[in-house]
This record gives C-alpha cells, structure tokens and sequence, in this order.
C-alpha cells in the first residue's frame, strides 16, 4: 500500500469530432458519476485534440474530470513559431496537464531527449504538470536494453530541468510495443520497469522518488486495469484506445479505485 494517489489519464490522440467528444464527454460525466464518492480518491484527466480543449473543458465543467494537451511547444511566450502551441495557450484553454515525449511523437515527429526536455521545462514555466512518457521498443527490449533506454529518457529531463522537477510532473512507462498493439505488459513487466524508474530516480533524491507517480500506458483496458495497478509501484494508467469509450474509461477509473 503507496499513499500516491492514483491517476487514470486518457490519451484521445488524433480521434474525435465535436459530436463524438461530446458523446463521450456525456458517457463521462454520467458513468463517473455512478461510481460515486470512490472516484474521489482518483484524479482522472483527458487529453484531446488541440481544436477540442476548449470545448472539451467547457462540456465537463464540474465533472472533476481535468483537461490536458498531448504536446506543447518548447518555446514560451508567444512568437513567429508557425504551427505551435504555448503552454501558456493551453492553460488559458483549460488545460492543467500536458503530455511530453510520448513515443509517437518521438518515432513519427523526430522529438529526441533534449527536445523533450525542454518542453518538459516549457510546461513546468507555464504552469502546466507534464506527463512524461518514456518506454522501449521491442527491439530494444529484445535486446535486453529497456533499462538503459528508460534511463537515458528520465536522466535527459533530470539533467536539463532538475531533479526537482521531476517532482512537479508524471511518469508515464510506455513500452511502445505495447501500444495500440492489444499486447499489455504483463503487471511483472510493469512493475519490474516503474521500480527501476522510482530507483534511478532515488539516486537523486528518495523523497522525490517515492512521492512520484508512475502511470502504466500500453494497452490499458477495463479487462487488465486492476492487475496492473495493483502493482505497488504503478500509480494508474495513460489509456490510449480504451479512453475513448466511456464505458470502458469509467471501468479503467473504478479499477483505480479499489
Ligand atoms: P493504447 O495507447 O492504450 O491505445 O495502447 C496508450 C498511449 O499511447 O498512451
């Protein structure tokens, strides 16, 4: 038993209109709802398109539910930076979280660590709680260097933000072989790479280790939710796919619950 307080996040990726968000917004509010006070002890999140935040926020107002970005622009302030967003656009859209090198944007958009690292910055300047993704590919699992990339990912944003920063932010493990793939890590898998994470992270500072929170992502769905966060060092989950059924995204929260 931790006293981190879980957290189940809903990556929306490049999916939904107006009326299927509102749709899904509506499932929300109403199957969270039915779960009663035990969803108080969870913080639950979505992460819609950029176009939608506003929308999005408005349409679950009171629900509880927080509203975050998938990515964010390095730079702050504003400035001849065609096609980006500032964190400080996010926030006034109703943003509260933001999620940093999630492994598509880092295969498909060429965001290395230092990138990364600097949007993980440019969130903490604005105000925002970044989720930072990191995770192997199976290739690298295959050959017997997951720790080596995990580490190397959390050891970039320490290095260029601080270990104290680390504490104003999320983990979020993805191995990417896991995502939108059906094949889940198995709980043992999991936990074996977040107490890996928590430990690289000891090695600068205990207290900022065991206070952070680690989500598990890949795969996530009500069917396998509570196994994995019945790890002792898994803190909820960043759901991909399963988030954009309400059904099944209330299930995932329920599951964190418990
Ligand atoms: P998935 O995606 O749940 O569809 O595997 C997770 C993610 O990419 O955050």
């Amino acid at each position: 038993m931790n006293t981190r307080r879980p957290m189940v996040a809903g990556n929306w990726k490049m999916y939904g209109s107006h009326a299927a968000n509102a749709a899904l917004v509506e499932g929300l509010r109403e199957g969270l709802a039915s779960l009663g006070a035990a969803t108080d002890a969870v913080d639950t999140l979505v992460c819609p398109p950029f176009v939608y935040l506003a929308a999005v926020a408005g349409q679950l107002g009171d629900s509880g539910v927080a509203v975050g970005a998938q990515n964010l622009c390095a730079e702050t302030g504003q400035g001849a930076y065609t096609g980006e967003i500032a964190g400080q656009m996010l926030r006034e859209v109703g943003c509260s979280h933001v999620i940093v090198g999630h492994s598509e944007r880092r295969a498909l958009y060429g965001e290395n660590d230092e990138l990364v690292a600097r949007k993980y910055a440019a969130a903490l300047a604005t105000g925002l709680t970044p989720i930072l993704c990191v995770g192997e590919t199976l290739q690298e699992r295959d050959a017997g260097s997951t720790s080596a990339v995990v580490a190397r990912q959390v050891d970039a944003v320490i290095a260029h933000c601080g270990v104290a920063a680390l504490g104003r932010g999320l983990i979020a493990y993805e191995p990417v072989w896991a995502i939108g793939t059906g094949r889940t890590a198995t709980p043992t898998q999991a936990q074996e790479v977040h107490a890996f994470i928590r430990g690289r992270i000891a090695e600068h500072d205990a207290i900022i280790a065991g206070s952070l929170r680690v989500l598990y992502g890949g795969s996530v769905k009500a069917g396998n939710a509570r196994e994995l966060f019945a790890m002792p060092d898994v803190d909820g989950g960043l759901v991909g796919g399963a988030s954009l059924k309400a059904e099944e995204f209330v299930a995932i929260v329920a599951a964190a619950a418990v």
